[in-house]
């Protein structure tokens, strides 16, 4: 196959910005060049020096564009496409009256498979390349969801979301045939082409502790896979869990207790932690997954993501739809720095754009294969207007600095933001 040289402004990253100086860990080229062979990243370096050893490369020139890593949504719902920005409602009355009547439809594979394939569309039209999916308890879902993302290459990790208690009863599985369906599940899809399977209990209050177990037994078996699920989202919800199990020392232990405890685990949200859990989150390698439009959206609260770096949590960035009210990582990372100023941490652009692609691909325990622009990586790349609207044409005009001229794109851009998006080295969305 051909060679594909993309030229442009380049962004990489030697290390973590979150928790070492941004800058020494930053690189940006303004003429920068991305050589492409086979699906991966061969080569990234000056643009020009590139032509000039790859003659017979094909050239696509994206001027002033920013060509960066695909977006990476660590952790996020592809059953409620249909119901994104439902009205009025907090967590569990959200859970009840929006989102389980729309996840009891997934058991019919026509309708799974059309959300599938609309989700996965929309994800790349704004420039995500990945995504960590919750699916219903129908193993359709997971089927509809895997299919969904093999026929457009994209490298994806989801898993039956398993519940046996506090939902619907058309929604409820058991804790035996969680662990049956679970492991058929992953038997065949973990590691078919670019997908990884996520043991996926919804969240406490939905599972009892023997599901939880069962599914704890389960990661034992096959510890290569992922574990997802919510941790400390909504001061009720951690009520809930206190209520339900009385015997815990804290959220994260009902979760410690049953095996679903460790390094490749992803919690989504993690935002009343106390220390305990903040500790034990690091001391194992965990990671969680921040969720900022959700947390606005929904009215859960602030998280600390820079403590939680610092304290050794690895942190990925996530749209969490329909929680999240965006499918666009621009959007979940201008919600990032939002949150960040209520707290009195000031997030650096290249910290916000490194949680979109390099964390999030780490809380996946994918770094080096998706996530930077790094030899040896999936050619998974998206191309970034940096002057996609008028307003933010204009401000873009003013910057003396490459941030100053990335960072009303992330506070203000969107899907007509992207103007190309590669997936494995291959061509799927152009302007
Ligand atoms: N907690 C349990 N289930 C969900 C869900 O679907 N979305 C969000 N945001 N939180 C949850
Ligand atoms: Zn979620």
């Amino acid at each position: 196959m051909t060679d594909q040289l993309l030229l442009g402004q380049t962004l990489h990253f030697s290390g973590d910005p979150l928790r070492e100086d941004w800058l020494a860990v930053s690189h940006q080229n303004s003429s920068g060049g991305v050589l492409i062979r086979d699906g991966q990243i061969v080569e990234v370096g000056d643009g020009e020096a590139l032509r000039a050893a790859h003659p017979n490369s094909q050239v696509t020139n994206y001027g002033d564009a920013l060509i960066t890593a695909g977006f990476v949504d660590a952790h996020m719902h592809y059953p409620q496409t249909r119901m994104i920005a439902s009205w009025g409602k907090q967590l569990i009355d959200w859970l009840n009256t929006y989102t389980f009547p729309e996840e009891s439809r997934f058991g019919d594979r026509n309708y799974a498979d059309a959300v599938a394939a609309d989700t996965l569309d929309l994800a790349l039209a704004h420039g995500t390349t990945t995504l960590t999916s919750f699916c219903t308890i129908h193993p359709e879902s997971v089927d509809a969801f895997f299919s969904a993302a093999a026929a457009r290459n994209m490298a994806v990790v989801a898993g039956k979301t398993c519940m046996d208690r506090n939902a619907r009863d058309d929604l409820h599985d058991t804790a035996q045939s969680a662990y049956d369906e679970s492991k058929a599940l992953l038997k065949k899809w973990h590691g078919t082409g670019r997908a990884q399977y996520a043991i996926t209990p919804r969240f406490s209050p939905t599972s009892t502790p023997e599901q939880l177990s069962a599914l704890g037994a389960l990661w034992a078996e096959h510890p290569d896979c992922l574990m997802q699920t919510h941790l400390s989202e909504q001061v009720p919800e951690i009520a809930w869990v206190e209520e339900l199990y009385p015997g815990a020392r804290d959220y994260l232990d009902t979760y410690e207790a049953h095996g679903l405890l460790g390094a490749k685990g992803i919690y989504g949200h993690a935002i009343y932690l106390k220390p305990r859990e903040i500790e034990r989150l690091a001391e194992v390698g965990a990671a969680i997954a921040h969720c900022p439009t959700s947390n606005t959206f929904i009215g859960s609260g602030l998280c600390d993501v820079i403590g939680l770096a610092r304290a050794g949590v690895t942190v990925g960035l996530a749209t969490d739809t329909g929680g999240g009210s965006s499918f666009s990582m621009l959007r979940t990372m201008a919600a990032a720095y939002e949150i960040g100023q209520l707290r009195g941490d000031v997030l650096h652009a290249s910290q916000l754009i490194w949680l979109a692609t390099e964390g999030s691909a780490r809380a996946l325990h994918m770094q080096g294969q998706i996530g930077s622009l790094t030899p040896g990586a999936a050619a998974d790349v998206a191309i970034i207007d940096l002057a996609s609207t008028p307003v933010i044409a204009q401000r873009a005009a003013q910057a003396e600095t490459f941030w100053d001229q990335l960072f009303p794109t992330i506070m203000m851009g969107d899907d007509r933001a992207i103007k190309d998006v590669w997936v494995a080295g291959r061509r799927v969305r152009s302007d």
